[in-house]
């Protein structure tokens, strides 16, 4: 029997009490929203629950066995995507509306929610998640704390894989105000009209108040409000508001040279859904395996500022991973296999799942799936057996998902959790490009390694709902979560990237070319991967020279350590060629995309004319 007596201000004191949580701030915030959303009680959370609430989830049917320690769930079908047209920046400052952020004013945006979330939560638990996101002691913690409120059970359990939980982390706050607010509650799904003109939901970030207001959804990227909202959205604006840092949807991974002892850091951006998780958990090729290592410090969000020694620092705010599940197995990424395996806690989402064996399959786990239907369902939780002859339909959903903690990755850096972070040599860039974008092009200039950023065209992929596939610019990969104006953004990045004194390199990079006649990829990719980032470092320590081009400087076949892999040679000279004709056409895209910014610096227009002039 539900339980619709919604809980009193005492109840809630007295429940904060005996969770040790003193911050008046905090309790303050946890007794507001309460008293709107009126759920029955109130928990809060420490991430040493985490078995309990596992155990009470199973119980009530919100997560089903997947194996020893591994979990399965399914969040609503019409909720599994992160919805970019229903998510809002909103702040007191019409300066801060730019092309993607989708501006509107904090203050009518606040009370339009508070309208939406009042009594939502009736009859359910509101979890209090107080979370960190940095590695404590890090110099960016005052912009890391945060309590999201959520009425979701799955999505506690998410937060504790994905955030550093626990009431411990409000202790330390410098400033115990200085904390974002971020108020989840997930809605009747199965009323809200998604994707209709009648759509309720809605995923406001009210970022000059610091308050994160989400409403409508369970699915991950929407509801797990520490990664997306605060390490994301919140964060690239508290960039800027301090001048301090910036904030990016970047992976972030080390290579060594066994041999030599060097080390370095690369960053890169590409957009939801392109290769971060596995480029930063893929292990060098075999055939490198001797000599090279690859570490993982992140796959999805860095923070990046600048130390007193000149270099550029980044760090992964994130406790864990949330990855894509298609087309992970045994041969693209073996360490992300190993980082889901019984016993690891993780938790997979909108998989197949047997019902029978408790087995999860995903498109690409396996060549082929299971032959014996019994048992399986689809990611709708429909029956396989059932299907009607020729339905050939996924069984998993596209975007389907795992979630792991870092530390269950087989080759996370033995310094992942360091709170100086990790000095970067290079910030790449990319996405599925299927034509134009070569292997690799390194950019030694600042304003043009921003201005390429910027200029990041790509396929949309499934991470988005209804967007796959369509080509789009997404500025530094950072399209669904630009906090300000683009023109602003880029000021940002200039200053930030140039107090360095010893800046990183830049570069793109593309996997994803495809034959035009019969669409394969023509690089292997994955695992692959390592060996233009070799490339790259080579290049920066002057040991290969490259072929100098309008738009930037990319290999010479020689140049690129081949050992153990055979690519055809008219793919190779595909991907390390540019097709200078595609490019002025290109430039003139261009051109339209960066005049819709406001206030771009005139260092990003003067490198765009320098590469327009190189091209003829
Ligand atoms: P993220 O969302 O940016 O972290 O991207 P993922 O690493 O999760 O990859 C998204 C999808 O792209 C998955 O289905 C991967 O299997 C696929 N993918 C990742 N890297 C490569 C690659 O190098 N080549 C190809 N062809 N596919 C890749
Ligand atoms: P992704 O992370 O970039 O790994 O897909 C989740 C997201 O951006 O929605
Ligand atoms: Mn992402
Ligand atoms: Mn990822």
């Amino acid at each position: 029997m539900v339980d619709s007596t919604a809980v009193t201000n005492s109840d809630v004191e007295k429940v904060l009490d005996e969770a040790g949580v003193s911050n008046p701030h905090v309790r303050e915030y946890v007794t507001y929203w309460a008293g709107i959303t009126g759920p029955a009680r109130v928990e809060v959370v420490n991430a040493s629950d985490d078995a309990r609430l596992v155990a009470e989830a199973l119980e009530a049917g919100e997560l089903q066995p997947a194996g020893e320690g591994l979990y399965y769930s399914r969040s609503y079908y019409k909720d599994t995507a992160r919805s970019e047209e229903r998510t809002i920046v909103a702040t007191s400052q019409p300066l801060d509306k730019g092309v993607y952020n989708n501006w509107h004013d904090g203050q009518e945006m606040t009370e339009a929610q508070l309208g939406r979330m009042r009594g939502q939560s009736a009859g359910k638990t509101m979890y209090v998640v107080p979370y960190l996101m940095a590695p404590q002691g890090s110099p960016l913690e005052a912009y890391a704390a945060g309590v999201e409120l959520t009425d979701n059970r799955p999505v506690v359990l998410h937060m504790i894989r994905m955030a550093r939980v626990g009431v411990s982390y409000l202790d330390q706050l410098e400033d115990p105000a200085h904390f974002v607010r971020a108020v989840h509650v997930t809605g009747d799904l199965e009323n809200l009209g998604q994707g209709t003109p009648e759509d309720q939901r809605y995923f406001v970030t009210v970022a000059d108040q610091r308050t994160i207001l989400h409403f409508g959804s369970s699915y991950g990227g929407n509801a797990l409000l520490g990664k997306i909202a605060h390490g994301l959205r919140q964060a690239c604006y508290d960039g800027r508001a301090s001048g301090r840092f910036l904030a990016e949807q970047f992976m972030l991974l080390g290579i060594s040279d066994l041999e030599t002892g060097k080390r370095w850091h690369i960053a890169g951006g590409f957009p939801s859904a392109s290769g971060k998780t596995n480029l930063a958990m893929t292990l060098a090729p075999d055939a490198l395996g001797s000599r090279y290592r690859v570490d993982f410090y992140g796959d999805d969000i860095a923070w990046l500022w600048v130390g007193d020694d000149g270099r550029v620092y980044a760090m992964n705010p994130e406790f864990g991973v949330f990855g894509v599940a298609k087309d992970t197995n045994a041969s693209t990424n073996p360490g992300a296999l190993d980082s889901i395996q019984p016993g690891s806690g993780a938790i997979f989402t909108n998989v197949a799942y047997n019902e029978k064996t408790q087995e999860v399959w995903w498109e690409g786990k396996t060549k082929n799936p299971p032959a014996d239907l019994d048992g399986w369902l689809d990611w709708k939780g429909e029956k396989i057996a059932d299907r009607e002859n020729g339905d050939d339909s996924p069984w998993a959903h596209p975007n389907s998902r795992f979630t792991t903690t870092l530390a269950n990755v087989p080759n996370v850096a033995a310094d992942f959790e360091a709170p100086q972070g990790v000095p970067v040599d290079a910030i790449i860039f990319g996405g599925r490009t299927r034509d134009r974008e070569p292997l690799v092009r390194a950019i030694t200039d600042l304003a043009e390694g921003v201005y390429d950023g910027l200029t990041l065209g790509a396929e949309a992929t499934f991470a988005a709902d209804g967007l796959d596939g369509q080509l789009r610019y997404d500025p530094m990969s950072m399209r669904p979560f630009m906090a300000y104006g683009e023109g602003d953004y880029a000021a940002h990045w200039l200053e930030v990237i140039g107090k360095a004194s010893q800046p990183p390199i830049f570069a793109h990079v593309n996997w994803f070319q495809r034959d035009a006649q019969d669409g394969h990829f023509l690089w292997p990719g994955y695992r692959e991967n390592l060996r233009p980032l070799l490339w790259l470092m080579q290049f920066k320590e002057g040991e290969v020279e490259g072929v100098k081009t309008p738009v930037g400087v990319i290999p010479a076949e020689s140049e690129l350590v081949m050992d153990g892999l055979e690519v055809p040679a008219e793919d190779m000279s595909r991907i390390l060629t540019i097709d200078t004709e595609r490019w002025r056409q290109e430039m003139g895209f261009r051109e339209e995309h960066l005049a819709q910014f406001d206030r771009l610096p005139e260092e990003i227009w003067e490198a765009h004319r320098r590469v327009a002039a190189d091209l003829g």
